[in-house]
């Protein structure tokens, strides 16, 4: 027997009991005649105490030559601690050591195992296994299990059947790029990873599963942020007989549950906000609501005065900072050059400081009288000790930018609380999205998604004008999922494979399979995949989902500790019939 009890376990309730315990040294303090060791394992520390006097001479000898992660196997008894210390759970107790075997010793680790490491990211990650051993990051995998158990409890609970659908299949367009997988067996051919499971989900409903749900990888080969990684795990769902309303009050059940569940919030409000609503009022389709700073149009107030700037804009926008009136020209300056920077891009900007006496101060008080600037206050929603930033020039961009300076200043301000929950449906999101370098129309979330009904006939005429039936879960200003209803009928599911630049060979040639399918009583049906990393780690009060994944790529898509990718040899290129073109020495 290995162990009696873990390191966290023993209390002061445990004293005179004999124990045995197994773990990993964290610390050794040797006072010549005393030694004291923490030991680590999963579950905690405990204190042991090795006393010249008490503890038999070979073992306090084998004590002073134990080194930091040497994995040792200890007897004792439970002993109450002179010096107690009330921050660790087991810090009533100690235990006198009666007997020590060393399991297995360790080279000193490259950084140290505790609360706060003097290990940087690069060397953590490469010694990932050594990184879990801290608290962080194993508590925050602990943290996932939980979300994950409860995620299928309740999806299990109501009926959903977890079905597993392969991984080496036929690309499946997600708006990234696939990685593939050559086949040795049909030399020249390529399997490709799913970027989600789509179109399986899709035939499981043809199938008749009617209730699906899978917590599975997908991958994508896209450039990599904080909140996205190449491979990554959704919650992927599909349901049959649905019309998106049964999607959204299923999966804001779900949300609620998991809200309650692990983090014991009662979520009041689950607001929807179509996507025009959300670009007008936040510049996102993910807006954060969980503070205001919503956007004023001041086109109307602001254009055909002098200010050429403003007249010659698309659109002017601006936002009520809270409170930073009392900003000063150095802070002001900040912000303007913050959003001058070439990640933002905005050419310069406007503000207008709304003093405690109801008066304003501007910098563009050559163009715009008190009354004029009362006006944009007014739009804005600006009370006197606010500060009005506003930026002007083509609608989207401009938005973009102000969007990112109301997330900006928002941090700044603390506003993005980590406590704080406020989910959001964003819905009626446009079916297609032109792409200005291939000219032509994209699916905005992917080829299966249906158009709204009314907006059918637009599709030949104004198609940038239809809508989806198409919805996005945000949290905290995070997109944490996103599905559809679907196409179920094989003439629309055609028309529209067109409408996104398919010819009739390649529509058949890529989703014949599908199109196939629904020839055979396809019920309609529709779902939703949440991103399961993104939502634990917001869960978790953080938006890095690096953090909560046990070995993640870093943001060259590499796995350091790994390292991969990697060359295969000539060989196994040989047996897949593949020549790869060797990088040429730069001239
Ligand atoms: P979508 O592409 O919106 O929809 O993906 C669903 C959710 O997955 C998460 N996500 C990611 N998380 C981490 N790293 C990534 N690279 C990454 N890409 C996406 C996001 C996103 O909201 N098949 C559809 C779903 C459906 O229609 O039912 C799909 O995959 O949180």
């Amino acid at each position: 027997m290995y162990r009696s009890h873990t390191c966290g376990e023993l209390r002061a309730t445990d004293i005179d009991s004999e124990v045995t315990l197994s773990g990993w040294v964290q610390k050794v303090r040797d006072k010549g005649f005393m030694v004291w060791v923490d030991l680590r394992d999963r579950y905690g520390l405990t204190q042991l105490i090795f006393d010249e006097e008490r503890t038999p001479a070979e073992v306090f000898t084998r004590a002073k030559e134990l080194g930091r992660e040497y994995v040792v196997q200890v007897k004792g008894k439970v002993i109450e601690r002179e010096a107690k210390n009330d921050l660790m759970a087991t810090g009533a107790i100690e235990i006198l050591v009666e007997d020590l075997q060393v399991l297995n010793s360790a080279k000193t680790p490259p950084f140290t195992i505790e609360e706060n490491t003097d290990g940087g990211e690069d060397l953590r990650m490469k010694y990932r296994y050594l990184d879990i051993r801290r608290n962080r990051v194993k508590n925050n995998l602990i943290f996932r299990h939980k979300v994950s158990i409860a995620v299928r409890n309740y999806l299990s609970e109501h009926g959903f059947i977890e079905v597993e659908t392969p991984y080496l299949i036929k690309s499946t367009p997600e708006g990234a790029r696939d990685f593939v997988v050559p086949s040795r067996m049909n030399p020249g051919e390529f399997y490709a990873l799913p970027q989600s499971p789509q179109t399986f989900k899709q035939l499981l409903m043809v199938g008749g599963m009617d209730k699906y749900f899978q917590i599975v990888k997908c991958f994508r080969d896209e450039d990599l942020r904080a909140d996205r990684q190449p491979e990554f795990t959704q919650i992927d769902c599909e349901m049959a007989f649905v019309d998106q309303e049964d999607i959204l009050s299923t999966f804001e059940g779900l949300t609620r549950f998991l809200l309650k569940e692990i983090k014991n919030v009662d979520v009041d409000s689950f607001p929807r906000m179509t996507y025009d609503e959300a670009m007008k009022k936040y510049g996102n389709d993910k807006p954060d609501i969980r503070f205001g700073m919503e956007f004023g149009e001041l086109n109307a107030v602001a254009q055909n005065k002098d200010f050429k700037v403003f007249n010659e804009a698309e659109l002017v926008v601006g936002i009520a900072v809270p409170g930073a009136a009392s900003y000063t020209r150095k802070e002001i300056d900040a912000l303007i050059n913050w959003v001058k920077r070439p990640q933002i891009g905005a050419m310069g900007m406007v503000y207008v400081k709304c003093n405690e006496d109801g008066s304003f101060k501007s910098s563009v008080d050559k163009f715009y009288d008190q009354e004029d600037l009362a006006a944009w206050a007014e739009a804005t929603g600006a009370k006197p000790g606010d500060l009005i930033c506003v930026l002007s020039g083509e609608t989207h961009k401009v938005r973009t930018q102000l969007s990112a300076l109301r997330m900006e200043l928002a941090e700044q301000l603390g506003l993005r609380k980590a406590d704080e929950f406020a989910p959001l449906w964003v819905v009626d999101f446009p079916l297609l999205e032109f792409d200005e370098e291939s000219g032509r129309y994209h699916a905005m979330h992917h080829p299966f998604t249906s158009p709204k009904k009314e907006d059918i006939p637009l599709l030949e005429s104004d198609p940038g004008k239809v809508r989806a039936n198409a919805y996005d879960l945000v949290l905290n200003g995070n997109e944490i999922g996103g599905g559809s209803i679907r196409i179920f009928d094989k003439d629309l599911q055609a028309t529209m494979f067109r409408h996104l630049g398919f010819s009739k060979e390649e529509a058949e040639e890529q989703f014949g399979f599908l199109m196939n399918a629904f020839q055979y009583g396809a019920p309609p049906h529709g779902g939703i995949a949440f991103g399961f990393d993104r939502l634990v780690a917001i869960l978790g009060g953080q938006e890095t989902i690096r953090d909560f994944i046990a070995f993640p790529k870093n943001n060259a898509g590499r796995d350091v500790m790994i390292d991969a990718p990697a060359r295969i040899d000539n060989e196994q290129l040989e047996e897949l019939q593949l020549e790869i073109k060797q990088p040429q020495p730069e001239a």
